[in-house]
């Protein structure tokens, strides 16, 4: 088999897949706790709905977002940065759930790293058809602190590279409640989301949401 379905196929979906030196899938680790990410998630939207932001080439990015904790991720004609204001709201984003931090520092210290403790989570919300591209997440200053990310609602494909863009990526199915963690070694390592494929999930309907934890200073 050569095909970019590998991992696909080979992944049973039950417990760790190991990506890389310090990443792993951690296969329905949020899922004895989505009543109250989920219960969290609805509160925290209402302070701060999803936008779809406009990135410095001026593209309507696919994924709509959001944020909270201490600082939020925007993104405008001027470009990519952290920022302790809500643009929409001019308010401070929400505070961040006790549910969503301590699940982010309970994942990361099961993967090796231990008292992480994220300063910002951003929301993403996938509809079908949106995706996001290949990346690094690189505008935290604190590099060594991992980014835990976490499923929930429709399954997506994701893929999770290397140092380079160029560097095939492997792809993964992710579903509701897995939790994906990269640091050490793999802190920049490249990854996105294939656009979503559609369909209807008991607790959150027809999307895909992610939460995605960072320390950033
Ligand atoms: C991200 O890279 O910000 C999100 C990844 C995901 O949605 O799984
Ligand atoms: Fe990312």
């Amino acid at each position: 088999m050569n095909d970019l379905f590998d991992n696909l196929l080979a992944d049973d979906g039950a417990g760790d897949v190991t990506l890389g030196p310090g990443a792993a899938i951690l296969r329905g680790f949020a899922r004895p706790h989505e009543t109250a990410l989920v219960g969290a998630f609805r509160a925290m939207i209402a302070d701060a709905p999803f936008r779809h932001l406009i990135t410095p080439g001026g593209y309507r990015m696919s994924v709509a977002m959001t944020n909270c904790g201490a600082v939020g991720w925007v993104s405008d004609r001027s470009g990519y940065r952290y920022a302790p204001i809500d643009p929409d709201s001019g308010k401070p984003w929400p505070a961040m759930p006790e549910a969503f931090a301590d699940l982010a520092a309970k994942a990361a210290a099961h993967t090796g790293f231990a008292g992480f403790r994220p300063d910002a989570c951003l929301i993403n919300c996938y509809e079908p058809g949106a995706k996001l591209s290949l990346h690094q997440d690189k505008d935290e200053l604190d590099l060594d602190a991992p980014i835990v990310s976490v499923s929930l609602g429709l399954p997506a494909v994701f893929q999770f590279g290397g140092m380079a863009r160029s560097d095939r990526p492997a792809r993964h199915r992710l579903t509701h409640g897995d939790v994906v963690v990269w640091g050490g070694p793999s802190r920049l390592a490249y990854h996105g989301v294939m656009p979503l494929t559609d369909g209807e999930h008991p607790l959150l309907g027809r999307q895909r949401i992610n939460l995605t934890f960072r320390k950033t200073r």
